[in-house]
């Protein structure tokens, strides 16, 4: 065969192998693995959660209701609470929260029986990336050390009481004060807005602690009347309870309701009966029921989301004129 006929024959096949596509098949480019599903970043709930409630003590009606406010809340929404009874001992509310650092909880809610001294739990905690909302009473330590502060505001409270007496004893006079337990936020704040609100024309003659309970309530009261026999126009106490055990020194020395103007803080059941019997006035609202909105703003730290740094609760005064009608839907 001559080379220009090897030259027609090699074309001819090439042309044959196009178009009937016998060329040997082409390595299928591997197929694209099928994506993985995007890791899907699934919000906490409150079954995730670990709470952690040192709580300050068990001193008055309205920390009764604060603790179970906490406990009922928890086992509705399924949060496993760790909560202590610190006794107002502030080293057993810093134990309970080393304690609660050592087993990794998510968050802390501290409810402190004093304003200072928190600096180094605080910096421990943060160190361990455990969130700490401050419940109730205030801290002195700078805001950076806690996530929010969520509570009562005190000073307003000392206010309000301070008006009841400016509209009670418009011509001025004498007055005691039995006072919170020392250092705390309560009683700090409590007799800030007080003073600042009091007419200069009412002196306040004394003022000592009952340390917010009733058993301490009634010989503070005991002295007050022996000292102050005859002296006083009123008494403003910063709880309900320390105005119960008052009450009954005041009815052992002869006192009749009404006698001596009183001011109490709270809004407890006790506060009201007392409304009802003639012996308060008027009862400054402190609301303990803060459990629900602690556990939202838990649950939203660990989401990641930013949260306020300080809320605080609406409250109101209660007088006696419908006491008796809201005795009955008072929760605490
Ligand atoms: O910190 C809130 C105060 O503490 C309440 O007024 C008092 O009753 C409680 O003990």
């Amino acid at each position: 065969m001559k080379p220009s006929a090897v030259k027609l024959l090699v074309a001819a096949l090439l042309i044959v192998v196009v178009l009937t596509g016998c060329a040997p098949a082409a390595t299928p480019a591997p197929a694209a693995a099928p994506a993985a599903p995007a890791a899907a970043t699934t919000a906490k709930t409150y079954k995730d959660m670990t709470l952690c409630y040192p709580q300050l003590g068990a001193e008055s009606d309205w920390r009764t209701a604060n603790s179970a406010s906490f406990k009922e809340t928890a086992e509705k929404l399924g949060v496993k609470l760790i909560f202590s009874d610190a006794q107002q001992k502030q080293e057993n509310q810093i134990s309970a929260m080393r304690s609660c650092i050592q087993q990794g909880v998510d968050v802390i809610a501290l409810p402190p029986v004093v304003e200072t001294g928190w600096d180094a739990v605080l910096q421990e905690a943060k160190d361990a990336g455990i969130p700490v909302i401050v419940v109730d009473r205030s801290v002195t330590a700078d805001p950076s050390m806690y996530a929010s502060h969520i509570g009562s505001d005190m000073v307003i409270e000392g206010k309000r009481a301070a008006e009841e007496f400016n509209k009670m004893l418009p011509n001025g006079g004498n007055i005691l004060e039995l006072s919170g337990t020392t250092g705390s936020g309560a009683a700090v704040g409590r007799a800030k807005g007080f003073r600042e609100a009091l007419n200069p024309n009412i002196k306040i003659l004394d003022s000592q602690t009952g340390n917010f309970t009733r058993a301490e309530g009634k010989p503070v009261m005991e002295a007050f009347l022996k000292k102050y026999a005859g002296q006083i126009q009123g008494v403003f106490f910063h709880n309900d309870d320390m105005a119960i055990g008052a009450v009954e020194a005041i009815k052992a020395a002869g006192i009749k309701p009404g006698e001596l103007k009183m001011v109490s803080v709270d809004g407890t059941r006790g506060g009201f009966q007392l409304m009802i019997d003639g012996w308060l006035q008027a009862d400054v609202e402190c609301n303990p029921l803060l459990g629900p909105q602690v556990m939202d703003l838990a649950l939203k730290l660990m989401n990641g989301e930013t949260i306020v740094k300080e809320a605080l609760t609406d409250e109101s005064v209660f007088y006696p004129d419908n006491a008796k009608e809201l005795l009955p839907t008072r929760k605490y």
